[in-house]
């Protein structure tokens, strides 16, 4: 019987959809209620409140971010606005209600890699700084929870907000990617996250978690898995080194330590490579 009511923000993006579209199988005690920035604009924090205060939620699972890093660098005070400020207004709205924040592993420099939720933050852009202050913000309540999510994949409404399907609209339209042998992910299914938050709902545990797959791959690992599993494109992958880019700042190494949600859940977080065997069908 569904008797909680929960709020999923963000449902118009990659992980927000697929928490709603799995709420079905793993959530059957939530009614659950997704909001996409056309429903609830996160910043107009008087609309905010009045919807708040019609339908109190029990749950709020935050997804609704601007979630590129070069649209943050562009345009900071956005990011500021729809990274803290809409973070900062739902929480205290949420203050005695459950919270479950995403931020990213990219609030960490990528310097030491096997992360835990012990290690500093140390953000290398505006996106990275934006979530690492919303996390500050959330886990100044203690029933609150922060998720440190890492790289994700999956299928999103719009088609193209997943890395994977950025790579392969890319690799569709003939480009030729250089994928990085020495920068490093634990890249996990959204499917995956998604049922790890469903059952971190349940259990009301405040405090900060890392979420990632449970293998350390390479953009280059990655990239030759999801090109077999394509199959022929016009377009073409080749090895690169992050040695040899000029671009804007980039952590080298994002492996995360997930023992922490592990030992909490009733499924292990699978590897990339081992979700791809285990998901023979699934499109990417
Ligand atoms: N995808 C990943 O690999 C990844 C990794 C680590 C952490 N995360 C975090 O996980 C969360 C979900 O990521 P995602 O990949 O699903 O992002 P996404 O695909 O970009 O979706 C985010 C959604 O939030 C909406 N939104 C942004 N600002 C809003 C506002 N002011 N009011 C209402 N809606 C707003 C966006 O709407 P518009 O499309 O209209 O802008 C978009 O539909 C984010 O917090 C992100 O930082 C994602």
């Amino acid at each position: 019987m569904q008797t909680r009511k929960a709020w999923i923000t963000g449902t118009g993006g990659l992980i927000g959809s697929e928490i709603v579209r799995s709420a079905r199988r793993w959530a059957e005690q939530w009614r659950v209620t997704g909001l996409t920035r056309a429903e609830l604009e996160l910043t107009d924090h008087d609309a905010v409140t009045s919807r708040f205060r019609s339908d109190s939620p029990d749950l709020i699972i935050h997804c609704a971010a601007m979630s590129r890093a070069a649209d943050c660098a562009g345009d900071p005070i956005s990011a500021r606005a729809n990274n803290v400020d809409a973070t900062r207004h739902l929480a205290g709205l949420a203050r005695n209600s459950a919270f479950i924040f995403l931020s990213t592993d990219l609030v960490l420099d990528g310097r030491k890699g096997n992360y835990t939720e012990e290690d500093s933050v140390n953000p290398l852009h505006v996106y990275g700084e934006t979530k690492a202050e919303a996390e500050r913000i959330v886990l100044e309540n203690p029933r609150h929870t922060v998720l440190r999510i890492a790289l994700n994949f999956g299928k999103s409404p719009t088609g193209d907000r997943g890395f994977n399907e950025q790579m392969h609209a890319a690799l569709a339209a003939g480009q030729m990617l250089n994928l990085f042998t020495d920068e490093y992910r634990c890249p996990i299914a959204t499917e995956v996250t998604a049922r790890a938050i469903w059952e971190l709902a349940g259990k009301e545990i405040g405090g900060l978690f890392l979420v990632g797959g449970g293998e350390r791959v390479s953009r280059w690992d990655i990239g030759q898995a999801l090109v077999r599993r394509w199959g022929p494109l016009p377009g073409t992958i080749q090895r690169a080194s992050s040695k040899d880019y000029s671009g804007p700042p980039r952590p080298a190494d994002l492996s995360l330590n997930c023992q922490k949600l592990q030992s909490l859940l009733s499924f292990p977080l699978p590897g990339f490579h081992e979700w791809l065997e285990q998901n023979p069908t699934a499109k990417v």
